[in-house]
């Protein structure tokens, strides 16, 4: 699952969509190193992650890729997919750094996934994530369309400290409208 051989192909298919990886670029299956996985995070400007909590959080991929710079040998753009393998896939961690980004890289690691998806999953699966503003355009051309306001998305972080002595107090609705995403 997390095995980093290089994808041969130069492009990926989704039905109608086919996403070309550019030269000097190399298609790479599973999830980046854990190093650079915290660095595309952080420079992509997704919540920072610790060390620890990617540690824990990669090897639990149901499946991932990753695009590796070929001069560099440093993963550029990446993203993975927490699912059960048979009907729920949640697509997540979609990042490219941004002097690498707008030459279709995210296409790619998205059509990838989705390729995966296609293949394995039983008919009628599926696929969901949260959008963030900059990935909008790019799931909207795949396919993905809003689920609101038949379906939101909620959420809720765990506090930081795993045995708080009093319960935090419920956050204001400010707070809940002011919260990104991008978790
Ligand atoms: C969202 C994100 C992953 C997209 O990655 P990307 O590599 O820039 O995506 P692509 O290049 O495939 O597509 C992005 C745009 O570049 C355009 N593009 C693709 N190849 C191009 C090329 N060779 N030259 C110019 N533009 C190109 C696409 O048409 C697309 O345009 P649009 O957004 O106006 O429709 C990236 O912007 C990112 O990491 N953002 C910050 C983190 C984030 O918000 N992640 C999503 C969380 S839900």
């Amino acid at each position: 699952m997390l095995e980093h051989d290089a994808v041969p192909a130069p492009y990926v298919r989704v039905g109608a969509m086919t996403a070309t990886l550019p030269s000097g670029y190399r298609l790479v299956p599973g999830a980046p190193h854990v190093e650079d996985y915290l660095v595309l995070r952080e420079r992509s400007g997704l919540t920072p992650k610790t060390r620890e909590q990617a540690v824990k959080a990669l090897p639990g991929s149901w499946r991932a890729c990753h695009v590796v710079l070929e001069a560099s040998g440093r993963a550029v753009a990446m993203g993975r997919v927490l699912g059960d393998g048979g009907w729920y896939f949640h697509i997540v961690d979609m990042a490219v750094l941004p002097e690498h980004q707008r030459r279709g890289l995210g296409s790619v690691v998205l059509a990838a996934l989705l390729d995966e998806i296609s293949a394995e999953a039983a008919p009628g699966a599926w696929v969901n994530l949260l959008a963030d503003g900059p990935g909008r355009p790019l799931y909207a051309r795949f396919g993905f369309t809003e689920t609101a306001p038949e379906s939101v998305g909620m959420g809720m972080l765990l506090p930081t400290d795993p045995n708080p002595r009093t319960p935090p107090p419920p956050p204001s609705s400010g707070e809940l409208s002011g919260q990104s995403g991008a978790v």
